[in-house]
């Protein structure tokens, strides 16, 4: 038996690819972005329901994660996001894995390889319209088209680009990227480059902007059931797919003016009863909820008490008199009409649902639940 465990509700990420799919044109087609094992939640199994699904296009950050879902059987185009090395190019061509493209050095490569393989290699050019972050800047993609116009075998099939700041309420700085992506695509007419694909709409992009939908959008954190942020003009109906559970190894009594855990940061100040659960920070449960989080055992909620150690926690159950040794506890995720969020965990520990999910979704003991494809593992 497993002292701690992470479940996955493929269902609910269905629901929530459905959630994205509701929201766009027949015309806009859906990348999903399972880059960094799918936020935590599994690439592989993840991909496949959402290939059933319709997913045009799969988005992740790096050549390897492209290659594994290749290997496992994915036919999807693939978007590495943050492009590819040059020992890769020849991989990345034929096995259909475009790269993220914003160096010509890099399109040389992929022109040399494509050459060799007497095809072409199909490119995204990434420009950055205000991020700041990767991309070819707009004042110089004149001339990196131009760069291009020599590579006959490089093909542009997409162009794009990423908000910084689409999940904010105030949405000016959005429709300025807008505005620099439109005038983009101008250059791209003017210099008679055909484009199967524009895109910019992550999640948030995908809810609040439908002027960013383009023929292609980008969810990522919308699909395993977290907004991107509470300030979203036309927030979704989302449902969480990870939930982290854990099994109570030991409840005991333990007298007033009793020190808990490292540090003793928290001494009870009466009479209480204190369970331990075989989760702390190695199982992606931030060491800041110390005397600040809870978790679900019984349906109800039990404080953090004390420091979150490696392997362990200590909560406060004298208010779950009936909690018990071997009682399932929740500490992501819902138990009867309780539930405890990414975003909860996250608000308390000043970062967003994101990070949480990447860090918690790392346990080996991972359990796929409602597979549509009987392929979830
Ligand atoms: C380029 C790019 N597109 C799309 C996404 C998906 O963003 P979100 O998870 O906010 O939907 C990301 C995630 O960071 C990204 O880097």
């Amino acid at each position: 038996m497993a002292l701690n465990w992470v479940e996955i509700d493929l269902a609910a990420l269905r629901h929530n690819f459905q959630q994205a799919k509701d929201r766009v044109s027949k015309d806009t087609a859906l990348l999903a972005v399972v880059k960094s094992d799918a936020y935590g939640h599994g690439m592989v199994p993840v991909a496949r329901e959402l290939a059933a699904m319709g997913a045009r296009f799969f988005g992740v950050s790096k050549f390897w994660e492209a290659m594994a879902l290749r290997e496992a059987g994915i036919t999807q185009p693939i978007l590495v996001l943050v492009g590819i090395e040059p020992a890769d190019a020849e991989e990345a061509v034929r096995q259909g894995i475009r790269p993220a493209l914003y160096r010509l050095d890099h399109a040389e490569m992929l022109n040399d390889a494509a050459r060799r393989m007497q095809t072409k290699a199909k490119v995204h050019v990434k420009v950055d319209t205000g991020m700041g972050r990767l991309g070819v800047p707009p004042g110089s993609l004149e001339s990196f088209l131009e760069g291009l116009w020599r590579l006959p075998h490089v093909e542009v099939e997409g162009v794009f680009s990423h908000f910084a700041t689409a999940d904010e309420r105030d949405k000016s700085y959005s429709a300025l990227q807008m505005e620099r992506f439109s005038q983009a695509l101008d250059l791209f007419r003017r210099k008679r480059i055909p484009l199967t694909y524009a895109h910019m709409a992550n999640s948030a992009g995908t809810l609040d902007l439908p002027g960013a939908h383009h023929q292609l959008v980008r969810p990522g954190i919308m699909l395993y059931g977290s907004p991107p942020s509470s300030d979203l003009h036309h927030p979704a109906d989302l449902k969480p797919v990870m939930s982290l559970k854990a099994r109570v190894v030991q409840v005991k009594s333990v007298p007033q003016g009793h020190p808990i855990g490292y540090g003793r940061t928290f001494t009870t100040p009466h009479a209480m009863r204190i369970a331990t659960v075989p989760v702390g920070y190695d199982d992606g449960l931030p060491r800041l909820l110390s005397n600040k989080g809870s978790v679900l055992i019984r349906g109800r909620r039990a404080p953090i008490v004390g420091r979150v150690s490696m392997n362990m926690i200590t909560v406060d159950v004298s208010a779950v008199p009936d909690a018990h040794e071997d009682d399932e506890v929740v500490v992501l995720g819902s138990q009867g009409t309780e539930r405890i969020t990414a975003d909860e965990i996250a608000s308390l520990c000043g970062t967003i649902s994101y990070e949480i999910y990447c860090s918690m979704g790392k346990n080996p003991q991972r359990v796929f639940l409602n597979a549509s494809t009987g392929l979830a593992s």
